[in-house]
């Protein structure tokens, strides 16, 4: 840069350095303006998705409350698994709209009164790759979707829809899974009446290792047992549900 007449080098030097800051920091503050706005678009996404969970659980009863209880469980052994903190946040939300597949699932097979038969399971088998699909074009939740596509994948290999086993099934559709089957079993349904919160520890442990890993589960049964305590009704779900 040229001198100015009259001006020591040293001012010049001076007023470029300040130029160069005030430009650095007007920077900064586009760079804080951009997150703020792609924080804000995530969030409103999200808001939209979570509308989608709450459509479908006006169409499915059963499903009502269950993502919500999915989700914060989920969230919060991932939690305790010493997951970082963006992917417990994934996992959380994953977890909330795990099953937003069944949206594409017939009300004549996602109502039905009784269990399904061998044609209407394969329909049903079909949500966790629907619910994949809805959540595709985000592609900050890319995690998110593979672990809605994964949720029903068991340890051993014997799960669907790809029949990914151990280490292969991510991290985050293994810890939903483990609330998933929880919640099921302390859970009314048209074909059985719901189980005590102690004999589904049972079912859990003993799945822990076969189709349920087994780390997971562990840490699921510590973050229910603690919440049982601190309040008596997650473990009292079926008299609350009878009377809702
Ligand atoms: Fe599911």
């Amino acid at each position: 840069m040229a001198a100015r007449v009259g001006a020591a080098p040293g001012d010049d030097l001076t007023v470029a350095y300040r130029r160069l800051n005030a430009a650095y920091q007007q920077t900064l503050r586009y760079a804080e303006d951009v997150r703020r706005l792609y924080q804000q678009v995530q969030r409103a996404i999200y808001q939209s998705l979570l509308g989608l969970a709450n459509a479908l659980e006006a169409k499915d009863a059963y499903t009502r409350g269950h993502s919500e209880r999915v989700g914060a469980w989920s969230r919060g052994v991932a939690a305790a698994l010493g997951r970082p903190p963006g992917e417990v946040d994934m996992i959380g939300q994953a977890g909330l709209l795990h099953d937003i597949g069944k949206i594409g699932i017939p009300e004549a097979v996602l109502r039905k009164p009784g269990p399904l038969d061998a044609e209407e399971w394969s329909v049903m088998r079909n949500h966790p790759l629907i619910g994949a699909q809805i959540v595709a074009p985000f592609d900050f939740f890319v995690g998110g979707a593979l672990m809605i596509r994964h949720h029903h994948e068991r340890w051993d290999g014997s799960g669907y829809p790809d029949g990914l086993a151990g280490d292969e099934i991510p991290v985050g559709a293994r810890i939903i899974a483990v609330a998933d089957v929880y919640d099921a079993l302390t859970s009314n349904r048209p074909y059985r009446v719901a189980l005590s919160h102690a004999t589904a520890l049972e079912h859990l442990t003993d799945a822990a290792g076969r189709t349920l890993d087994e780390d997971s589960v562990a840490a699921f049964i510590c973050l229910i047992q603690t919440l049982s305590t601190a309040n008596p009704d997650v473990g009292a779900r079926s008299a609350l549900r009878a009377s809702s």
